[in-house]
């Protein structure tokens, strides 16, 4: 049912590893998700060509900015999650993705550049919130900033201000960090989930799973959380 878009508008933000990772993750628990493949390049669905895809998990890759708010629809309907991968620019169709979404994801690197790019999807998302005010006040659609690419060892000073600037703003923040990691990469290049690759060839493939469980069971309590925000809401 709940469908998380990850909006970035500035490329490489890391939009698609973590939506690859996060759907990777709902798959082999074994609830089914479906992956829309939005990016014109099909990163998603040239991953899954030599058949790494989990059982539960489903990838469409034939959207257009037409169709792609039908398609998540479509999709929700039928799968336990929704993940949509968009392409890095602000086109209409991180629009018309956002007009479905349950809640965005909004990836970043963590320095000051690429913070402040973020900047540019908190406004997509303010802007589809003031439409639909129009009907229902109250109506806002959940959000967090996801750090991307994050070092291991340090917590960086970029990352630390950065962390705060946002805190001071109300701008929600995951807890978790999405490590650098080579097997984030070794996805990609050996086409893999990461419980898929192996030990010898790519290191820390399980401190890589542990930080990917940890942001995956984030983003669940955070979807529970807005789900009872919203009954709350609906209640008062
Ligand atoms: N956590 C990570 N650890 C290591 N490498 C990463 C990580 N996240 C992303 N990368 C690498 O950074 C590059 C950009 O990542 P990705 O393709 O996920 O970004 P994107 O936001 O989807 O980019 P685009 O806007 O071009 O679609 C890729 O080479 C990817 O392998
Ligand atoms: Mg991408």
């Amino acid at each position: 049912m709940p469908t998380i878009v990850f909006v970035s508008p500035k490329g490489g933000a890391g939009k698609t590893t973590s939506s690859l990772v996060l759907a990777t993750q709902i798959a082999e628990r074994g609830k089914s998700v479906t992956v829309i493949d939005a990016d014109p390049n099909h990163p998603v669905k040239t991953w899954a060509k030599d058949g790494a895809a989990p059982e539960a998990m489903t990838i469409v890759s034939d959207v257009t900015e037409e169709d792609i708010a039908e398609k998540i629809y479509e999709a929700a309907k039928k799968s336990a999650f929704v993940i949509v991968d968009l392409e890095g620019t602000a086109a209409t169709i991180v629009a018309h993705a956002i007009s479905e979404a349950d809640f965005v994801v909004v990836p970043t690197q963590g320095s000051q550049l690429d913070a402040e790019q973020a900047g540019r999807a908190f406004r997509l998302i303010r802007a589809h919130e003031r439409g639909i005010q129009k009907h229902k006040p109250d109506y806002n659609l959940p959000y967090a900033v996801l750090f991307t690419r994050t070092s291991v060892a340090i917590q960086s000073r970029d990352t630390a201000h950065i962390r705060r600037t946002f805190a001071e703003a109300n701008i929600p923040v995951f807890k978790t960090e999405l490590n650098e990691r080579a097997a984030y990469k070794a996805m990609f290049s050996y086409r893999q989930t990461l419980s898929g690759l192996s030990r010898s060839e790519v290191s820390n493939v399980e401190k890589a799973i542990e930080n990917a469980a940890a942001f995956a069971g984030e983003m669940v309590e955070l979807l529970r959380a807005s789900k009872s925000e919203t009954r709350k809401e609906v209640a008062e």
